[in-house]
């Protein structure tokens, strides 16, 4: 298999390095020696405009791209906020794109999302099935952002030459994830509703919809070195899916979450509450074939984020 060889001393620009996937993408990054690792914040360079972020890349010249920046959550905020979701996600890969066709970036990744894919595609979803039927409506406008960065890598790749890629995770979690219920995925959100009702005694807890949609996740720290991997060993245009290509039901992550955050507690379903798409696993057998898979499982994983949040509470209540 073909391996990229990028100096460990390469300008590499990591966009939204603040976030669940940035933040693992600099961990990842600097724990392999990577010295040159570029990052800047929102208030300085906002990404979606365009003539500060040509000016960034004007001054800073990075030869390597990941593209982990972008406006993102769970179904309420894709409801309630879709113009955001849509405008600010067009932006940002619109002007990041550009400017690294624009400054000669040696190879960009662009991160999508696993709601690119039709809502009721056959299982597990490969990679040709985009762009084959209707999306979920709950986050179409997100999808459709996403749909077209991954169009823009690859117009510019054919157009111009860029070695511009997408990967297409699936459902994320880990360190640094968003536990605001306002706007945050479905994990996070358990582990947030089991620990307040563990903190206040309260015994049931209430779940959105009804339990049965199956989903597939992947600790963000695996996203991350796969994330490198590609970088090193994929010169495809098309897309690559990177989960762990099992799933399960949100009633059993629910369980899940309960025995290891709460066991106490009972759960409660609001039926009232939208499902969302039935199924969503990710066919990785490209990933598989190139020579990645997942390390961390999910029992695990979701131990690991609890005790990071744990962290992260008793630290807030210490700075309070
Ligand atoms: N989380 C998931 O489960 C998941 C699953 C599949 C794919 N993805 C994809 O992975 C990428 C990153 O997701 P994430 O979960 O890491 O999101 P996140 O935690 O919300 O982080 C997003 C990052 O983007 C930055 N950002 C947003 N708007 C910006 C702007 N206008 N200018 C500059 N920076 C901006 C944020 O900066 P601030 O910190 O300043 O807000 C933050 O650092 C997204 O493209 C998403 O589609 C995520």
């Amino acid at each position: 298999m073909s391996r990229i060889e990028i100096p460990l001393d390469a300008p590499t620009y990591v966009a939204g390095h603040r976030g669940l996937v940035g933040s693992a993408l600099v961990r990842r990054l600097k724990r392999e020696g990577f010295v040159n690792v570029l990052t800047i914040d929102r208030q300085e360079v906002d990404l979606r405009d365009p003539t500060a972020v040509e000016a960034w890349f004007h001054v800073h010249r990075p030869q390597y791209v990941y593209l982990a920046a972008g406006t993102v959550g769970g179904i309420l905020a894709n409801s309630t906020r879709p113009a955001e979701f849509i405008y600010d996600n067009i932006m940002i890969h619109a002007n990041v794109v550009k400017a690294s066709y624009k400054f000669h970036v040696k190879k960009l990744l662009y991160l999508g999302s696993s709601c690119i894919y039709p809502r009721n595609c056959p299982q597990p979803i490969k990679e040709e099935y985009l762009l084959t039927g209707p999306l979920e409506w709950t986050n179409e406008p997100y999808a459709i952002a996403k749909i077209s960065g991954i169009k823009m890598c690859q117009a510019f790749r054919k157009q111009y030459g860029c070695n511009f890629f997408s990967a297409m995770p699936t459902n994320l979690y880990g360190e640094n994830d968003n536990f605001d219920l306002k706007s945050s995925h479905v994990l996070p959100a358990l582990i947030r509703k089991f620990h307040e009702a563990k903190m206040s005694g309260i015994k049931s807890v209430a779940i959105w919809g009804t339990g049965s949609p199956r989903r597939e996740f992947l600790n963000v720290d695996d996203l991350a070195d796969a994330c490198v991997f590609l970088m090193k060993h994929y010169e495809g245009d098309e897309h690559v899916n990177v989960g762990t290509g099992e799933d399960l039901t949100i009633a059993e992550l629910a369980d899940l979450v309960r025995q290891i955050v709460y066991p106490d507690a009972k759960i409660e379903f609001d039926t009232s509450k939208p499902d969302g798409t039935p199924r969503k696993l990710l066919d990785v057998s490209r990933l598989h074939a190139l020579g990645w898979r997942h390390q961390v499982e999910l029992q695990n994983g979701i131990q690991r984020t609890y005790q990071w949040f744990q962290t992260r509470v008793q630290l807030r209540v210490a700075a309070s």
